[in-house]
């Protein structure tokens, strides 16, 4: 697909790549163990932006339910001023700290969601995928769910996630007829095994649905903050369900089916690996009860871990992303947690690491590499960038790595993908220092040799824009600037990954403007904060 108008030949629209991630709860403040699954669905959306797709990234937040309630209460506030406030105060700033570029987000609390949450239901009432009924059992607040006793740590009977006690709740509830699709899911995962990724969190599913499902109450009659049942207003939609739902109602189910058509089914779900049930078996059987299509993937990202447990807010362990972003800046945020974990792996942060990659990797290798190389042309070239010339060494690797970035990349491992991103930038680095452009400027008689070493370089760093400019997309900027590369080629918006590694793109002349320190040192006498 070329860079697209989003409009296919006969005129309907493209497909989107469709990315989501979780909507968060409004209770509490955002944390990094929040904001990790967001770098990645922006990163993995700028990646195939990148590539000329269209794209579409959706994100927001949760705002019903008996725990938002709660922390309203606790704060003398409504639900609804407390989620306001919370979205703007919190959620939405976030979004901006980590530089996301979400094409929407949705909050459920809009009237563009909670209507089509009771069509929903009216539509799983009319089908007879609902009936009324009484259930008991443990439930976490925290988690918003019913637990299985088998699951409860012992003593105390406490919530295998939050490590608090859980509540005996015994409601008259309306219920959907989840145990009914045993079967179809099982067949579903067989027969698509992309659908449940990585291959640890299929498994875990697969033989969760091979010990029996259990219908699921779908409403809740003991508070009221919540989207009333269409056909009873005595009882509010469970928050999981109305939830799940907002991957739809945000595409324009019920509201605005071109749009659906344009988006519907999301390619992939990110989410982490607490919410995999309600993602892997819940929604897709909701789904196939409304007889709507199912998602393409749901993959379930690790945790991040502090001292060996989720970090969380109501384990005061949470630190909130703008720490870090207001000491490193975004960009490295964004680099350092799809490069230090493996995604789908539990995993740690700590400062010092962060300002190891930092320091190695981001000002010595990457930012060091793009000062020299600029310097270079201005002060031997007078900024004008000498003619493309082969390169043979550097060419096969730039092209050999572009495609195992991209495929890493779109299969979201994205720290292999950034991996083989940095071997290339460690190779041009020893290619600059092997060939000693300052010895060769000395030396009329080998000019034409530093040109063919400061063309190189740049049309490497060319191409090291492009692949990281989902990753690190304000430094990238600058640096296409520094390049010279606007003019020859475009906007950077418009330089497709499948074009990278073509060598030869910078055209003769460019003007290089020596780029302004990419990521500067860090203060050695600063202690982590
Ligand atoms: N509101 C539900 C999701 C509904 S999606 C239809 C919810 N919200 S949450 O705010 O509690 O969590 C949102 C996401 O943050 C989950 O994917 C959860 O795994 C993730 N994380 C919360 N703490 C985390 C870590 N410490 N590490 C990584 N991700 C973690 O669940």
């Amino acid at each position: 697909m070329a860079e697209s108008d989003g409009v296919d030949s006969a005129g309907a629209p493209e497909k989107a790549f469709y990315v989501t991630t979780p909507i968060y709860y409004v209770n509490d403040a955002p944390h990094i163990g929040h904001a990790y699954t967001t770098v990645a669905g922006d990163v993995l959306t700028r990646w195939h932006r990148q590539r000329g797709e269209r794209v579409h990234f959706l994100t927001g937040t949760d705002e019903h339910g008996e725990k938002i309630l709660r922390a309203a209460e606790a704060n003398g506030m409504t639900p609804q001023q407390w989620c306001d406030h919370m979205v703007e105060s919190a959620w939405k700033p976030m979004l901006a700290a980590i530089d996301a570029a979400n094409d929407d987000f949705i909050r459920t609390t809009e009237l563009r969601h909670t209507g089509p949450v009771q069509q929903f239901l009216r539509v799983l009432h009319d089908r007879g995928e609902v009936y009324e009924g009484t259930y008991t059992g443990p439930y976490c607040v925290a988690c918003e769910e019913f637990k299985l006793p088998g699951e409860l740590l012992q003593p105390g009977d406490r919530c295998p996630v939050h490590d608090r006690p859980v509540e005996q709740l015994s409601e008259e509830n309306y219920f959907f007829r989840l145990s009914a699709y045993q079967d179809r899911l099982l067949a579903h995962y067989r027969d698509h095994p992309q659908f449940v990724q990585p291959d640890s969190a299929r498994n875990e599913v697969v033989r969760f649905v091979e010990s029996g499902l259990q219908d699921l109450s779908l409403s809740r009659s003991t508070f009221d903050w919540g989207v009333s049942v269409p056909w009873d207003s005595s009882h509010v939609v469970y928050v999981w369900i109305d939830a799940l739902q907002n991957y739809i109602t945000a595409a324009g189910w019920g509201s605005d089916p071109q749009r659906f058509a344009g988006l519907w089914p999301a390619d992939v779900h990110l989410v982490g690996k607490d919410i995999l049930r309600f993602h892997a078996v819940i929604w897709p059987a909701m789904l196939m009860a409304a007889g709507l299509a199912l998602p393409t993937t749901v993959f379930a990202n690790g945790w991040l871990l502090v001292g060996g447990e989720k970090m969380s807010k109501t384990k005061l362990t949470g630190i909130p992303p703008q720490r870090i972003t207001d000491h490193f800046g975004s960009d490295a945020y964004r680099y350092y947690f799809l490069r230090e974990l493996s995604f789908g792996q539990d995993g740690s942060f700590s400062w010092e690491s962060m300002a190891q990659r930092y320091t190695s990797e981001l000002a010595n290798d990457f930012g060091n590499l793009a000062s020299r190389l600029t310097s270079m042309v201005e002060r031997y070239r007078d900024g004008s960038l000498p003619a493309p010339a082969p390169e043979p060494a550097l060419a096969g690797a730039l092209e050999k790595t572009v495609l195992l970035a991209d495929d890493r990349m779109c299969a979201m491992d994205f720290q292999a993908g950034l991996a083989a991103v940095f071997d290339y930038v460690r190779l041009v680095n020893g290619y600059v220092t092997d060939s000693a452009p300052w010895v060769l400027a000395k030396d009329p008689a080998r000019a034409a040799d530093l040109d063919r070493v400061l063309y190189a370089t740049a049309e490497s760093l060319r191409a090291l824009a492009v692949l990281l400019n989902p990753v690190m997309p304000k430094s990238c900027a600058r640096l296409w600037t520094s390049l010279g590369a606007e003019a020859a080629l475009g906007p950077l918006a418009a330089q497709r990954v499948q074009d990278a590694g073509r060598w030869g793109l910078l055209q003769a002349g460019s003007q290089v403007r020596k780029s302004e320190v990419l990521f500067p040192r860090l203060p050695d006498d600063e202690p982590a904060p």
